[in-house]
């Protein structure tokens, strides 16, 4: 399938050395602390007042990996990980300290309106207009991604009535509708223009089962179908299990694996006998951190 916009090449790059997002005050010291740092001072600090460390929240720490073009890519990690703030510096919505991203070849910094034309991304905190339907959110980003009025409401209740949402909603405000309502609404926005690459972050996070299933194959199909590039974040195990030909875990803003979800389960040892889940993957890999007595670094002050 042609696409309407033309790519340099056939692969989403990413070799980003850091992000980091402002300052995080660590571990203030308590009542003893600061009793022994009066009658004992320290030279004073570059960086804080009284003990207190001051130090870099660092998002996304050497991190460099590539998409081939219709590949489903997922990113996992724990929460703060630095999934979202991954996904933001692919759709140009956040720059990195140092690193270099293309989408296709276009360089996100100094191609911008470019990488745009080829992306689309989904939230999980998606913003719409309230007041409105879904119908009248989703005719209006059509329009402005130029796509005729007939055209623009034709797609809109196509991909609607796709994603299972009940046709008596499609006029209702969109500040009456649940939760997972507007997810799916916020998922049919992406899909009105066939992006090349979709940028989907925690995309069926608060779907009920059924509306998870149907969002998941849907995004299979677009693959498919559309020969679409797809960068998944999720919590959900099966999903990315189901869905991802490859997937990196995060921890700490850093790479700690990429494989194939087989790749992946055959890292950790089996337990009873039973082939791991990729469940079981995570929380081995990850885990490990809970017993890492670096975890309660900055209690020194
Ligand atoms: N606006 C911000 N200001 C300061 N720090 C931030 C901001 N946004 C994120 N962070 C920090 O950046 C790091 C990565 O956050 P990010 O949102 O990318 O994590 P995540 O993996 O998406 O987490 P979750 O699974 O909870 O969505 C965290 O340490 C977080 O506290
Ligand atoms: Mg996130």
């Amino acid at each position: 399938m042609t696409n309407r916009y033309p790519v340099k090449n056939e692969q989403v790059a990413l070799s980003i050395e850091q992000v980091s997002k402002g300052f995080n005050l660590i571990k203030p010291p308590n009542a003893w602390q600061r009793f022994t740092k009066q009658i004992m001072p320290k030279a004073p600090s570059k960086d804080g007042e009284n003990g207190y460390t001051k130090r870099p929240v660092l998002a996304v720490d050497n991190v460099t990996f590539s998409v081939p073009r219709g590949e489903i890519f997922g990113v996992l990690g724990p929460n703060g990980s630095g999934k979202s703030t991954l996904i933001r510096l692919m759709c140009t919505l956040l720059s990195a300290d140092s690193g270099k991203v293309e989408v296709f070849g276009y360089d996100i910094n100094k191609e911008e309106m470019q990488v745009k034309r080829l992306i689309s991304r989904v939230s999980v905190d998606a913003a719409f207009f309230k007041k409105l339907s879904p119908m009248e959110n989703l005719v209006y980003g059509a329009r402005l991604y130029g796509l005729s009025g007939q055209d623009a409401i034709t797609k809109a209740q196509q991909i609607l009535e796709r994603l299972g949402l009940d046709k008596a909603t499609f006029k209702e405000s969109m500040e009456d509708m649940s939760r997972g309502m507007q997810q799916k609404v916020a998922i049919a926005r992406a899909f009105l223009t066939t992006p090349v690459l979709l940028l989907l972050d925690e995309p069926t996070t608060g779907l009920d089962p059924r509306s998870k299933h149907e969002v998941r194959s849907f995004i299979d199909e677009l693959r498919d179908t559309h020969d679409a590039t797809i960068i998944i974040t999720t919590h959900d195990m099966e999903e990315a299990d189901y869905l991802c030909d490859r997937i990196a875990i995060i921890d700490d803003g850093k790479i700690i694996a990429l494989d194939t979800p087989e790749g992946l389960k055959q890292m950790v040892t089996a337990q009873n006998g039973h082939k791991p889940t990729l469940e079981e993957v995570f929380m081995q890999l990850t885990g490990k951190k809970l017993v890492d007595p670096n975890a309660v670094e900055g209690a020194e002050d």
